[in-house]
């Protein structure tokens, strides 16, 4: 993921004992700033808007978002009992009008955002994301991260409809101009069953005028 020369290198030496979720979240360990601000666009159970939370600090701030109030209530409880819960701003949301709502609390850029697809784990397994809404609020995210700055999603095909949704998100970012983003597609070529997928897109250069 190393971008441009002031961007730290990704350790992957263990390589083989990683999947997509611990991938995505090595990869933002490397990329995100204290201080910087940082979106969960699917909160579920808290566990990467913990990460980011550490990752930002008290001095950043991140914004939660996810469909289900089951999944806010659930990121709320592990905030608090990690004590950041001063950093974090959850929304009860989809992550389509993330833009939107980023732009109503004066938020001009971000330096991360995460996307853990398909349903709420231990939830309603009908509740999933969804390819339009998926694909909108990433082409909606993209214009707002910082140079330097990373997105990530993982991508499961196990379930009805995550198949679509991996091709729809891997088609739109596979066609995102190669002097504003690097993309990368990681998965597993030789396990069984349908392991998760990770797609990571850093910008390295500001969009051109
Ligand atoms: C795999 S879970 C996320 C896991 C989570 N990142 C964690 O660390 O525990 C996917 C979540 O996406 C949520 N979701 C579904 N559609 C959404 C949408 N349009 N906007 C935001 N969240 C959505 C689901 O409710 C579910 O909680």
């Amino acid at each position: 993921m190393e971008a441009s020369a002031n961007v730290r290198r990704v350790n992957l030496s263990n390589m083989s004992a990683v999947n997509a979720v611990q991938l995505s979240h090595l990869l933002m360990r490397d990329c995100v700033r204290a201080g910087s601000v940082a979106v969960d666009a699917t909160a579920g159970n808290g566990h990467d808007t913990r990460l980011l939370a550490e990752l930002v600090g008290p001095s950043g701030q991140v914004h939660a978002f996810d469909v289900q109030q089951e999944a806010i209530a659930a990121t709320a409880v592990r905030m608090r009992s990690a004590e950041i819960d001063s950093i974090v701003r959850l929304h009860h949301a989809g992550h389509e009008t993330a833009a939107e709502v980023l732009a109503g609390e004066g938020v001009t850029s971000i330096g991360a955002a995460m996307f853990n697809l398909g349903y709420l784990p231990g939830g309603n397994k009908a509740i999933i994301t969804q390819p339009a809404t998926t694909c909108q609020a990433i082409s909606s995210l993209l214009p707002l991260i910082e140079v330097g700055g990373l997105v990530t999603l993982v991508l499961y095909c196990g379930h009805r409809g995550g198949t679509e949704e991996a091709a729809a998100v891997i088609s739109l970012t596979a066609c995102l101009p190669a002097n504003e983003f690097a993309t990368y597609h990681f998965r597993p070529l030789n396990q069984g069953g349908s392991p998760p997928q990770l797609v990571a897109i850093q910008r390295h250069a500001s969009r051109p005028r």
